[in-house]
Parts: C-alpha cells; sequence; structure tokens
C-alpha cells in the first residue's frame, strides 16, 4: 500500500528519532517514516525494530537517504550531541550548529510546502538558525519548544490537584532551557483560573518551576538521556500538522513582536504555525523578553 504523506526524521538512527517514529507507529498514523542517519547501520536497525511493530498499524517505517528527504510534508531534525550529565543545553550550540548545517546543504532542494520541524538542542536557537539556513518561511520552520516541558508541567500538576491533565491548561514558555518560565497569569483548570484554586493557595510556585525545569537533568542523571516523554510529544507535533489539526502549543514559533523564535502558544497546522495574541502579566512578560533577547543574540551570531 503506498502512503500518501512522507516523514523524514533526520538522526532517526538515535534514541529520539526513534522514540517519536515509535510513537507514530502506537498513534496509528497513516504516514511513510524515513529514518536518515550518519549512520545508515544505526537507522537501518531502528527502521527494522519499528517495522515489526508497524504491521499493526497503518504507518510504514524504513531507512532513508538524505537525498530523499527534501520531498517529505515534515522533516524532523534530531541529529546532533546530547548533554552529559549536569550540562546546559546551551553548550550544545558549537556542536550542533555545525551538524545542522550540513544536514540542510544535504536535503535540499525541499518541498515549498514542507514543515521543518527542529528538535535537537539547543532547540530554539536552532530553530532560528535553520530558518535562516533552510529559507524555508518563518511559519514552516519551528520547534518542539517547551510542549515536552508543559507536558511535565501538566503531568505534575495533575497529581497534584487529583484533575486529569487534559482539563488542564498551564505552560512553560520562553526557551526551552535554564529561563523558561510557567505562565502562571493564564493557567486555568477548565477555564477557572488555576491560581484561584484553594489546592494552589499554599503552593511554592518558583519550587514548582525549578522542578519542572530541572526535569531533565534529574532524568539525565539517572539514564543519560530523555527520549520518550519527546518522542511522544513531537509525534503528536508531526500528527497535528499531516492532519491540518489547527490546534494551539506551546512551541517554538516566530513571534514578530519579539522579532525572534520563541516557545509561546501557536496554531499548529499543514501550513506550520501562527503565534495567538494571549496576555501575560508584566512579570512574564520581562522573562518572555529575556528569553527573546538572549536566543536571538546567540542565533544571530550564526
Ligand atoms: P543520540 O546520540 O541517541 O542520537 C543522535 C543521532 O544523531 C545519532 O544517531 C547520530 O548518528 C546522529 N547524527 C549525528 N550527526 C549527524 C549528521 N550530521 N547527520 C545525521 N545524523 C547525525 O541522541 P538523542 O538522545 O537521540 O538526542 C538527540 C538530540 O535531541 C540532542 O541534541 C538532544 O539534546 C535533543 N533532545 C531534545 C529534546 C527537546 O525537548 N527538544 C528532548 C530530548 C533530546
Ligand atoms: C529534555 C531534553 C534533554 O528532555 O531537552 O528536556
Amino acid at each position: 500500500m503506498s502512503l500518501t504523506q512522507r516523514v523524514s526524521i533526520i538522526g532517526g538512527g538515535g534514541n529520539v528519532g526513534a522514540a517519536i517514529a515509535y510513537s507514530l507507529v502506537v498513534m496509528q498514523e497513516p504516514v511513510e517514516i524515513l529514518l536518515v542517519d550518519v549512520s545508515k547501520k544505526m537507522a537501518e536497525g531502528q527502521a527494522l525494530d519499528i517495522r515489526d511493530a508497524a504491521h499493526l498499524s497503518p504507518t510504514q517505517c524504513r531507512s532513508g537517504e538524505f537525498a530523499e528527504v527534501g520531498d517529505s510534508d515534515v522533516i524532523v531534525v534530531t541529529a546532533g550531541a546530547r548533554q552529559s550529565p549536569g550540562e546546559p543545553r546551551s553548550n550544545l550550540i558549537d556542536r550542533n550548529y555545525k551538524i545542522l548545517k550540513s544536514i540542510v546543504e544535504q536535503i535540499q532542494p525541499i518541498k515549498p510546502t514542507a514543515t521543518l520541524l527542529m528538535v535537537t538542542n539547543p532547540v530554539d536557537i536552532l530553530t532560528s538558525i535553520a530558518q535562516k539556513l533552510s529559507g524555508l518561511p518563518k511559519a514552516q520552520v519551528i520547534g518542539s519548544g517547551t510542549f515536552l516541558d508543559s507536558g511535565r508541567l501538566r503531568n505534575y500538576l495533575s497529581r497534584k490537584l487529583n484533575v486529569n491533565s487534559q482539563s488542564i491548561q498551564a505552560s512553560m514558555y520562553g526557551e526551552h532551557g535554564d529561563t523558561q518560565f510557567v505562565g502562571w497569569s493564564v493557567a486555568t483548570i477548565a477555564g477557572a483560573p488555576m491560581l484561584n484554586n484553594p489546592q494552589m493557595a499554599n503552593a511554592n510556585l518558583k519550587e514548582i518551576e525549578d522542578t519542572i525545569a530541572h526535569q531533565a537533568y534529574d532524568i539525565i542523571d539517572a539514564k543519560g538521556s530523555t527520549y520518550y516523554g519527546i518522542g511522544y510529544h513531537v509525534a503528536t507535533l508531526v500528527k497535528c500538522i499531516l492532519e491540518n489539526g489547527r490546534r494551539v502549543y506551546p512551541i517554538c514559533t516566530y513571534v514578530d513582536e519579539y522579532n525572534t523564535y520563541l516557545s509561546y502558544p501557536a496554531i499548529l497546522g499543514s501550513g506550520g504555525s501562527s503565534p495567538i495574541h494571549f496576555n501575560l502579566s508584566d512579570e512574564e512578560k520581562t522573562k518572555l523578553k529575556i528569553c527573546a533577547d538572549s536566543t536571538k543574540a546567540i542565533a544571530d551570531k550564526y
């Protein structure tokens, strides 16, 4: 059976790339997945392993070549170095910039309607650089941003408040890095302001924020890297793009007001992302500006 939509995952021989592909299989997404990696052997191994699961799903998975990537509907980049225990994501920029540059050169020409979805860290800075390198319209280049961190936050609050996380609207914004922050002023439980909830009355908001921002470090300390969480979150974004879902997610998107890419709520669909208008508190706006200025300053150096 031939499928009409294709997703290429560059870095698909690694843990994050494979977890995204596996999640798409579990989600029963009818799409052809190509795993592409500088290590062809790893890409082939992951593809064969995932294919063992994929026969129970409409998803198809195989290893592929760089030359096949440009024709994809969604191009996901997970290739690159990951953090060592205790190392901040920002340390990876030089190594991962070089890898990203070589990848973008190898996948040209890119189909004009494709969406390029960055996952490699530091993701917000590399999303900005990927847009410049690829020449794609800004809306069509996005990053996973703080979608994963926001999932971690909702998961935490769900357990604290004993409310299903699907009924909690609370997100991390700014950057998928150490300066991310919770948008408490716009957080709700099914539309009701979260901070009015009596169970939040004595909550230490700063401690919650720090716990979420630190969670990746805890996982990396314990098992070396994170991949299941990001795998499912990125697969959710890919599905939304393929199905033109028009859902709002906290992802890395270009925000005109700040003149840069930021982790910010955006509508996601087949044409990429467009940021929504929302009103943070003045203190939160200052935090957003700090993230915007630092992301832009670093991205502009490359
Ligand atoms: P990994 O080492 O398991 O996989 C990386 C893969 O990239 C390897 O298979 C490697 O061969 C491949 N690669 C390296 N250079 C390449 C090139 N030039 N072309 C093609 N492939 C190349 O690492 P991982 O755990 O999968 O992590 C990958 C990246 O994802 C890291 O930067 C990590 O920090 C990031 N990450 C991001 C998030 C997020 O929320 N954005 C979450 C988890 C991990
Ligand atoms: C995360 C990665 C390491 O799990 O960025 O947050």
